[in-house]
């Protein structure tokens, strides 16, 4: 049988980076899978074969050379190369694998495509990020981190290099128990105390060992993107409490009678995305009605020390004195958040469920970032930084809150906020959040649109800009950038308005 009559349609791609023999290779697989050559079909020699796809004979021999690897083809002294009649072991023989249906079912978060648009829209080099809420790496104290390293690197205990506790490097608890300690009336002791890799893994392992679908949390409104994405994936169902101003405690009352919550995440003090601080007589009575109605506080709080006025008053664990409290806190934005060390703090039978749960996510967070972080509380730096961050970081939101005012006039509302990292504006204008963010990518400024922190994506009014990433000259020209996208897409909405009114017609 003259089987050659099967490749004349052949091409290869001389131009691709494919080798010719691999693609060659596929050729005849696709034909012996689909069966257009069955098993005992007898192929073209070598020589015929280079000449059907025009290469060189090394060029089919290696080709042949990997089908029979495959098991897909057999050469027979003095008879010729034949297919065989049962492929085995060929990758290529069986169908590819379909990933999507083999994912567990998941509920996919409705902010995931707000972020990967955030993530994928293209940036130059020069493009300013307001977005991400980070601090300035110029200001990580990494020299510090360096010093500690080589003066105490020799007299590390090889056996912290290790495997160690789940719970995490016993000294950094015992520290970080111990600075908690001083800051309250309540006492922590190390077993309230679990190191994490982040707080964001805090608010997952909390969510893995108190929720199940169907239940219910609350949370405020607007909150953390990372937490609202994690209840999300948890299959619950969140109801939200109006967070920009007095928290609502009657509505609050009536979700915990109406829908028996099991948790509030909150962010009481320097809010993301808002900025506020929650009051002391609130904090007393969440705590009071939270006790009565055996209601989970999951106190979030990475941004209490850096407060630029008076300090904030005190967290609500340190005010826990029914112990219904669980506190994350994180070293991400007052040190550097490669260091993904955080720590929870809670009562002992927490901490043990959550470090079962985290021994199958990551067995302990990293012993060198706790090592380091153990030399570097110990060596009383962390005050010295802490004081020089609030200089710094008031400066610059100074600095873009005063920018805003001057450049963007009436367009943005916002008001100052006393800690923390972010401004969180208003538009005033017929122009909405993505929009604006579309536009001012292009011309070299991005944030984070208001709808993000929002269960329901209903809010296109309002944005995020963090003041702490970048030094005061490039915050000033990031919020020229915006003002000057919010500027001419104001115009073109008014242009369009104006058209649009004198084309009215009258319908007939
Ligand atoms: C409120 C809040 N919680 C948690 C995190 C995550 O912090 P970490 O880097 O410690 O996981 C952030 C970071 O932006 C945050 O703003």
């Amino acid at each position: 049988m003259d089987i050659s009559k099967h490749f004349s349609q052949s091409q290869l791609a001389h131009n691709s980076s494919k080798p010719l023999y691999l693609q060659i290779l596929e050729i005849i697989t696709c034909k012996i899978t689909d069966r257009t050559l069955p098993p005992g079909s007898k192929l073209p020699p070598e020589r015929e074969l280079a000449n059907l796809f025009a290469v060189s004979r090394t060029t089919a021999i290696n080709a042949y050379r990997q089908l029979e690897l495959q098991g897909l083809i057999q050469t027979r002294i003095g008879s010729g190369t034949y297919v065989v009649d049962t492929p085995i072991n060929s990758t290529n023989a069986v169908p590819p694998m379909s990933w999507n249906q083999l994912f567990s079912p998941h509920p996919q978060s409705p902010l995931s495509s707000i972020l990967r648009e955030l993530v994928s829209t293209p940036v130059s080099q020069q493009s300013i990020s307001l977005a991400a809420g980070m601090p300035d790496p110029a200001l990580y104290p990494f020299d510090i981190f360096t010093d500690l390293f080589h003066k105490h690197s020799s007299k590390i205990d090889l056996a912290d290099l290790g495997h160690i506790s789940t719970e995490g490097y016993a000294p950094l608890r015992q520290t970080l128990a111990t600075i908690h300690c001083q800051k309250s009336t309540i006492p922590t002791i190390i077993d309230n105390l679990l190191i994490l890799s982040g707080s964001q893994q805090g608010i997952y392992l909390i969510s893995k060992i108190f929720l199940q679908p169907g239940d219910c949390v609350i949370v405020e409104s607007p909150t953390y993107i990372g937490a609202i994405q994690v209840f999300h994936s948890a299959g619950v169902r969140i109801l939200t409490l109006p967070s920009n101003t007095s928290l609502p405690l009657a509505l609050l009352e009536d979700y915990l009678i109406r829908y028996r919550p099991k948790l509030f995440y909150i962010i009481p003090t320097f809010q993301n995305p808002n900025g506020r601080v929650m009051p002391l007589n609130e904090r007393q009575e969440l705590l009071r009605l939270a006790a009565r109605h055996q209601l989970i506080i999951v106190e979030d709080d990475p941004y209490s020390e850096l407060y630029y006025n008076e300090p904030p008053p005190p967290s609500l664990k340190d005010m826990d004195h029914h112990n219904i409290v669980i506190h994350l806190g994180t070293f991400s934005k007052t040190l550097f958040p490669g260091l993904r060390t955080g720590w929870m703090v809670a009562p002992p039978p927490v901490i043990n469920r959550i470090a079962l749960e985290k021994q199958y996510v990551d067995l302990h967070s990293n012993n060198l970032s706790q090592w380091l972080l153990h030399l570097f509380l110990k060596g009383d730096v962390l005050q010295t930084h802490l004081i020089q961050m609030r200089k710094e970081y008031k400066k610059r939101r100074d600095t873009m809150a005063n920018s805003i005012r001057r450049e963007c006039g009436s367009f943005l509302d916002f008001s100052l906020p006393t800690g923390g990292f972010y401004l969180w504006c208003k538009l005033n204008t017929e122009v909405t959040s993505p929009t604006l963010l579309h536009e001012a990518t292009k011309n070299g400024v991005s944030f984070v649109p208001g709808e993000a922190f929002y269960t329901d994506r209903s809010n296109f009014k309002e944005l995020r800009l963090c003041f702490a990433t970048h030094p005061e000259k490039k915050l000033q020209e990031g919020i020229k950038r915006l003002a000057k996208t919010l500027y001419s897409l104001n115009q073109k909405q008014e242009h369009q308005a104006l058209e649009n009114n004198s084309s009215t017609r009258p319908m007939i």
